[in-house]
């Protein structure tokens, strides 16, 4: 109930219960929740406490070298932001949060569809590194739009999400009443009491809305808004098609089967994200740590792994690039600093993840993210 102050947050739970006390609690059980009995979200963190780091001693590692390259861009840190959708319902400063955030720590941002501040309006924060997610719209010629946009402002790489072909069943947001734009009944105003900041800035603020979407929507739930605008008959073969329509850099995400890897690689994207969606899908979907391995033998090496799904500590990293990754991607980190304190929670956040991996390259003894090998996993 009492604000906590983000400056004394020491781990992203820290942050997770100073965004519970400012965000409306439809918007913080938005972010927070998964779907069904959230088994799968609980084991995508769970899912590393499996693996054990191994750490060298006496390598004289004292200032390690946290950079790295993902399909072809030089990152300062082995991750990149996570999209996710309408920032500015979990704080007035919307997508700009996490935008600073990867500039701040030199990496790659990646903008939702679903976003609150448009492609051209985001583009313009930052000259750092962008990507664009894609859903993929019924209407084909929305499609090709989005595409256009997002190249003609500037974002390199094209990740188009296929886990979600509808939304899967998040039972806190119905029993919430959460819809976007929020529309306020009894049960909002009643839980409004206990967020008087974020009350003060939904009644200042202009409305919340799908910024990429023309036109002002009347209020309807993420259910809803995906059965009626996304097509869930696309497959492989319409991938294919709209690779050729991008005519960039493209990741899959969304992918936990070795299968399916191997044949996005035969598609023609360059990297796989493994992951389940936060576990906001398929509850009881496997952990995407639990799926790299499997998937980094499968595919070839020029493909490049992204895993996210859990992702608190500067040794899930780690361990992850142990076991194959190229980098990790996450967004609840980031959602919570940004609900908890706008642009500056975001930027801590996003920090601490940075610092951490920093301290425990030193603590593991390796000297560059390209060192850390198998050997280093147990
Ligand atoms: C989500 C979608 C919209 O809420 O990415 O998970």
């Amino acid at each position: 109930m009492f604000l906590k102050n983000i400056d004394k947050c020491l781990n992203i739970d820290d942050f997770r219960a100073a965004a519970c006390c400012r965000a409306h609690r439809m918007v913080f059980d938005y972010i927070d929740g998964g779907a069904d009995d959230e088994k799968t979200m609980a084991q995508n963190s769970a899912a590393f406490d499996d693996y054990e780091l191994q750490f060298k001693v006496l390598t004289g590692v004292d200032n390690p070298d946290t950079s790295t390259t993902l399909l072809g861009e030089k990152i300062d840190v082995p991750f990149i932001l996570s999209p996710a959708a309408g920032n500015r319902l979990f704080h007035h400063h919307g997508e700009r949060g996490p935008v600073k955030a990867a500039e701040k720590v030199g990496t790659i941002y990646s903008l939702a569809t679903l976003s609150s501040l448009s492609i051209e309006d985001v583009a313009a924060m930052t000259s750092g590194p962008k990507w664009f997610q894609l859903y993929v719209w019924k209407d084909r010629v929305l499609v090709k739009e989005m595409l256009d946009r997002a190249k003609a402002a500037g974002y390199k790489a094209l990740i188009l999400t296929v886990d979600l072909p509808i939304a899967g069943n998040r039972e806190r947001d119905p029993r919430n009443g959460m819809t976007v734009p929020p529309k306020i009944g009894l049960k909002q105003i009643w839980h409004g009491l206990q967020a008087p900041l974020w009350v003060y800035d939904y009644l200042t603020k202009p409305e919340i809305k799908y910024a990429n979407l023309s036109g002002a929507g009347s209020a309807v739930t993420l259910n809803e808004f995906v059965a009626e605008q996304l097509d869930a008959s696309f497959n492989w073969d319409d991938a294919e098609w709209l690779l050729g329509e991008w005519n960039g850099p493209a990741i899959i995400k969304g992918v936990v089967r070795a299968d399916d890897a191997v044949r996005a690689e035969k598609t023609g994207f360059n990297a796989i994200s493994i992951s389940n969606h936060g576990g906001r899908q398929l509850d009881t979907s496997p952990a995407p740590i639990s799926c790299l391995e499997p998937i980094r033998d499968a595919v070839s090496d020029k493909t490049e792994l992204i895993v996210d799904g859990g992702i608190r500590r500067g040794t899930d990293v780690l361990k992850a690039l142990a076991l194959g990754a190229n980098a990790v991607s996450f967004a609840r980190p980031y959602l919570y600093g940004l609900a908890a304190g706008g642009e500056k929670g975001a930027i801590a956040a996003v920090e601490m993840i940075a610092d951490a991996i920093r301290r425990d390259m030193i603590l593991m003894g390796a000297k560059s993210i390209k060192d850390i090998d198998r050997s280093f996993i147990k």
